[in-house]
């Protein structure tokens, strides 16, 4: 495996290679920008003990959830400290040597530990300038030993996004008019497979050939993403791509497959992309929370009647990964009649 980042520091790179140059489609180039206001969502207002400022804070979450899959959370009290921090020792198992790193590259989807490089090599046919080191963080912690610290930092962090999270997915539930907990029992959360990934898109002496992640959706309920001070992720909205400036501190939120299988389709899962640039080194942290592996997912009989028929096939959550990792358009695959 040659990674992206070896790529660009070897001296034998004078130009993109072929392999990563992408046939954009006049789509692509077509949707173009839109700089619009992403929706924010503040976490304080949403955990708040006054009953008509929380019930409002849930009422604006579902209205993000379906008109945008995607949000920013403002005040979410993770600190600061912890964030730069995941976002350096991220960095950091990038800059370890090849042989140091190659320890940890894993084959299989569900490795709890897998260094990669693109998005899936086993089917990529064009290369996306992308490493990533994956983790699975629940409901067992699994992370490199090296850097050294790295493991710690992990650790915390994905318990103090667990809690956003959590907090999140008690809002959804409410927001559709189900019981607090009804998304953390019936996707079996307490047990969820928690994904955490550390993106690195080196810098790229022409941006405009290649992508850092093709167009897709994240697989899960709720993904926690940051990313370090490049911008570069890029969301659609109404046909149009709008590229993401987060307001500092903030995290970015993507609802996934699960959450629109769950909600038959009302909240959908955004799609999403990742440009690079030629300034330097982007790297992003995104922690993608879903239900327990063993879980099968289907529309919420709640949320399913007489004139609003179940839209998607029930499948296990397992299965959908497997499935999602051969295509980068699953989600369509489990849509009733198409
Ligand atoms: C992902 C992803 C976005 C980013 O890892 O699935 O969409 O900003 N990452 O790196
Ligand atoms: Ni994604």
């Amino acid at each position: 495996m040659f990674s992206v980042k070896e790529l660009v520091e070897s001296s034998t790179m004078v130009s993109v290679p072929s392999n990563y140059v992408c046939h954009k489609t006049p789509e692509d180039s077509m949707l173009y920008y839109e700089t619009e206001n992403i929706p924010t969502i503040d976490f304080h207002q949403l955990t708040s003990s006054n009953s008509n400022e929380r019930s409002k804070a849930i009422q604006q979450l579902g209205d993000k959830c379906r008109d945008w899959g995607f949000f920013m959370v403002i005040n979410h009290g993770v600190s600061e400290t912890l964030r730069e921090k995941v976002l350096r020792e991220g960095q950091s198992f990038f800059d370890l040597s090849k042989e140091e790193k190659m320890e940890f590259a894993g084959k299989k989807i569900l490795d709890p530990i897998r260094y990669g490089t693109s998005f899936n090599v086993m089917v990529d046919k064009t290369l996306f300038w992308r490493d990533y080191l994956k983790c699975l963080v629940h409901p067992h912690f699994n992370a490199p030993s090296k850097p050294p610290d790295l493991r710690e930092t992990l650790e915390e962090y994905s318990r103090k996004g667990k809690e956003v999270v959590e907090e999140l997915l008690k809002g959804i539930s409410l927001s559709l008019g189900l019981e607090e907990n009804y998304i953390h029992k019936s996707m079996n959360v307490e047990l969820g497979c928690k994904m955490l990934v550390i993106n690195c898109y080196p810098p790229c002496p022409k941006p405009e050939l290649v992508m850092g992640l093709p167009t897709h959706t994240d697989h899960g309920l709720l993904t926690l993403l940051q990313q370090n001070q490049l911008g570069g992720l890029q969301i659609q909205h109404k046909g149009k791509w709008i590229p993401v400036n987060p307001l500092p501190n903030s995290f970015l939120i993507i609802t996934g497959d699960q959450m629109e299988i769950l909600t038959n389709g009302k909240y959908k899962s955004v799609v999403h992309r990742v440009v690079v640039n030629t300034k330097g080194t982007r790297i992003s942290v995104g922690t993608a929370h879903g239900p327990n592996l063993d879980t099968i997912v289907s529309p919420a009989p709640e949320l399913v009647g007489d004139d609003n028929l179940a839209l998607y096939r029930a499948i296990k959550y397992r299965d959908y990964i497997y499935c999602f990792s051969k295509t980068m358009n699953s989600k369509q695959r489990l849509i009733w009649n198409v």
